[in-house]
């Protein structure tokens, strides 16, 4: 008999709230997840011999899951799919996707997350799923930390180290974000090795920065449990210069944030590899002048609501 799937599977984006490249190092780090940023709905299609199709309109993605493609979509879903028992003919998935794809928050993460559930299910155990996105994620990014898996299968905010079980960190409250895509495409491994050479060519400068942004995921952990949105905010101001003191901003981050700041924002700073992706901002209780102040510039800011996991 043909496996069938659950109708519908939700997973979250992942944004890097604090820690990003340190993390690289050992320093801790702090992501969010973004909730419902991917809504799967999978219906039987006629033919069940018929291959299996995939299409996410907001993503310009829309194939046919046949094992000899060689795009890595195909392949990162077949291999999910295939982990989890699933079907892999006669089925028709449909995506709803309220975050861009490749800017670094988590896309290839929420899509193997949210396939894993249409096999195993809403109420599935968060490690099977984490386990079986990683089998779709070594498709896409060779050797994965698993930070975006984690974020994506479970959400709210997660402290990570390197090689340990990531920690769910209480909120004392809902935490709003505004995210701001820049538009400019940029390679995290090539971010990576920008610090990496840092590292080896000014080690009395770059390491300090580097136990610094480990120090302020800390106190931006502090910050969360106890509400303190203001000192949050300074923390992230303080992190994005250090960051751009390692050589992973860009002159449009930084205007992105100078723009955030200047529009009321409690702090703002780049998230993820940097040089391009998003920009990150705190806004403050009425985020309507901040959101216009992007609009203005032709820009499609998100807000967002992340909740204890
Ligand atoms: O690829 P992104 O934009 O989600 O950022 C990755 C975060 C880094 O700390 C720069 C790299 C890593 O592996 O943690």
């Amino acid at each position: 008999m043909t496996p069938e799937l659950f109708p519908r599977a939700v997973a979250c984006g992942k944004v890097i709230l604090v820690g990003e490249h340190s993390v690289v190092h050992g320093q801790p780090a702090l992501a969010a997840g973004l909730p419902d940023a991917l809504v799967l709905e999978a219906t039987r299609l006629p033919d069940r011999g018929a291959p299996a199709t995939l299409s996410i309109p907001a993503w310009d993605l829309d194939c046919s899951l046949v094992p000899a493609a060689d795009h890595p979509v195909v392949r990162a879903a077949l291999e999910v799919l295939a982990h989890c028992d699933g079907p892999l003919t006669g089925v028709a998935i449909r995506g709803h996707a309220s975050i861009p794809a490749q800017a670094g928050l988590g896309s290839s993460a929420a899509l193997t997350v949210a396939l894993a559930r249409l096999v195993l299910g809403p109420d599935a155990d968060p490690a099977e799923v984490v386990a079986a996105s990683l089998v779709g994620e070594r498709v896409f990014h060779g050797n994965p930390s698993g930070v975006d898996s984690e974020v994506a299968a479970r959400g709210g905010v997660l402290r990570f180290v390197r090689g340990a079980t990531p920690v769910p960190i209480p909120l004392a409250r809902p935490l709003r974000i505004l995210l701001v895509p820049s538009g400019v495409a940029r390679q995290t491994a090539v971010q990576v090795a920008k610090v990496q050479d840092n590292l080896d060519r000014w080690p009395m400068l770059a390491r300090p920065m580097i136990a610094a942004l480990g120090a302020a995921a800390e106190q931006a952990q502090l910050a969360l449990e106890s509400g303190d949105l203001e000192s949050l905010g300074e923390i992230m101001n303080v992190s994005h210069h250090l960051l751009a003191g390692l050589g992973v901003s860009s002159w449009v981050l930084d205007e992105l944030c100078a723009v955030a700041r200047d529009a009321g924002a409690l702090g703002a700073k780049l998230t993820g590899a940097g040089g391009g992706g998003c920009m990150l901002a705190l806004p403050p209780a009425d985020p309507g002048p901040l959101v216009d102040a992007f609009r203005r510039r032709g820009l499609v800011p998100l807000v967002v609501e992340v909740h204890a996991p």
